[in-house]
């Protein structure tokens, strides 16, 4: 089967350095609980993986933001814990406190058990990938996903989130024997499941490093970049004739843009600390950049979220080549009214196509 045209390629052009007519943009989260019919969906799915893990339903949501908004990508609806999940730790949503795992690997015995799971256990991520395509009928793009092993492992030895990461700075500092093993099976396991979804149809891909910021200099180096490295250099190329660009995000991590833009990505990811003319300086023509708005300027009114969104297509530049891809520094907040995403579509395309050349 060949595929259809993609009408709307903006994305990947400008991820490519390419000229494009106006800044493309997308948001993290964008199917999400801040959408009533997400919730509507959730609800009769009845749990966060009983959706994730029917295509039918993963597909629905996925394509919900774009029924509602002018979005230039879809992203799979899924989750990053998802490989962790196929490795056997017993992923669960508890209702208002986030991911659980109920086997978290925190000793020497859990971690000398873990190995790369078996594909066939993610079978339902890729065949979502292949509905959502078909759904598509190459409107926009869609990305694949996956997260860092860094950030992955986080949630592995943490078994939840965490906001001092004390489980696995312990092993970090403790046994960074047994980190650095967790961290290679993460990146085999990464690396197989991403370039699955390529196989399924993803036209780009993301590595999600959101918890790469809350390592010291010198263990981000060691610890998650490193390992998100061996991830993308190992990523397929070129898919439908195409090739196929990544993106790497890490939260926190403007100060190692350099070292970032170096590990072989297309793309850095940018939170809205990074000072985007600041990073574009620093990074010239070696990537593209995507990024930077703070989610929370979607709570500012009408007139904030238009100056808020000039002002990061300002800061820029020049778009002669493309290299921007308008985003949010993170994912979009559960309470953002979604009036708020059609404003700011609307302003990040009329305003940026007075910017652009062609
Ligand atoms: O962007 C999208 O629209 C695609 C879907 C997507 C989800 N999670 C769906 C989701 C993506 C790309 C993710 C990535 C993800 N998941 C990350 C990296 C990005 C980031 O936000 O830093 C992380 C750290 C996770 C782990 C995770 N999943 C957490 C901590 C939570 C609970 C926190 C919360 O927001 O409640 C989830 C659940 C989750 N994954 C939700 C969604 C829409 C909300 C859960 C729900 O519907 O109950």
């Amino acid at each position: 089967m060949t595929a259809p045209i993609l009408k709307n390629d903006i994305f990947l052009r400008s991820l490519m350095r390419e000229p494009v007519p106006y800044t493309p943009l997308w948001l993290m989260r964008q199917a999400g609980r801040y959408l009533p019919e997400y919730n509507e969906t959730r609800a009769r799915a009845g749990s966060f993986m009983a959706l994730a893990q029917n295509r039918e339903y993963a597909c629905e949501v996925t394509l919900q933001p774009l029924q509602r908004f002018d979005l230039d990508a879809a992203i799979l609806f899924s989750d990053i814990l998802t490989v962790p999940h196929a490795m056997g730790l017993g992923l669960d949503f508890v209702a208002g406190e986030g991911p659980r795992f109920a086997h978290p690997v925190r000793n020497e015995d859990d971690v000398k058990r873990l190995v790369v799971p078996d594909l066939s256990k993610l079978q339902y991520v890729f065949d979502a990938v292949s509905l959502i395509r078909k759904e598509l009928d190459g409107k926009v793009p869609l990305i694949g996903f996956a997260g860092s092993p860094w950030t992955v492992g986080c949630y592995m030895v943490e078994g939840q989130g965490s906001s001092d990461y004390l489980l696995i700075k312990t092993m970090m500092y403790s046994r960074p024997d047994l980190l650095h093993r967790i961290l290679e099976v993460n990146a085999k396991a990464t690396l197989a499941y991403l370039n699955a979804q390529i196989q399924a149809g993803a036209q780009a891909v993301m590595i999600f490093d959101s918890w790469g910021g809350v390592l010291a200099d010198g263990l981000f180096q060691e610890f998650s970049l490193h390992y998100t490295r061996q991830v993308v250099q190992g990523l397929i190329r070129d898919h439908e004739g195409r090739v196929v660009p990544s993106i790497v995000f890490t939260k926190g991590g403007a100060q190692w843009i350099e070292e970032i833009a170096a590990c072989g990505c297309d793309a850095v990811g940018l939170d809205w600390t990074a000072n985007l003319a600041q990073v574009r300086r620093r990074t010239g023509d070696s990537v593209a950049l995507q990024g930077n708005l703070d989610p929370m300027a979607l709570f500012g009114g009408d007139a904030a979220i238009r100056t808020q969104a000039r002002r990061v297509i300002d800061d820029f530049g020049p778009v002669n080549k493309g290299g921007h891809v308008f985003n949010l520094g993170h994912g979009i907040s559960r309470f953002t009214p979604p009036d708020a995403v059609s404003v700011l579509v609307d302003e990040v395309h009329t305003y940026s196509r007075t910017k652009h050349q062609i």
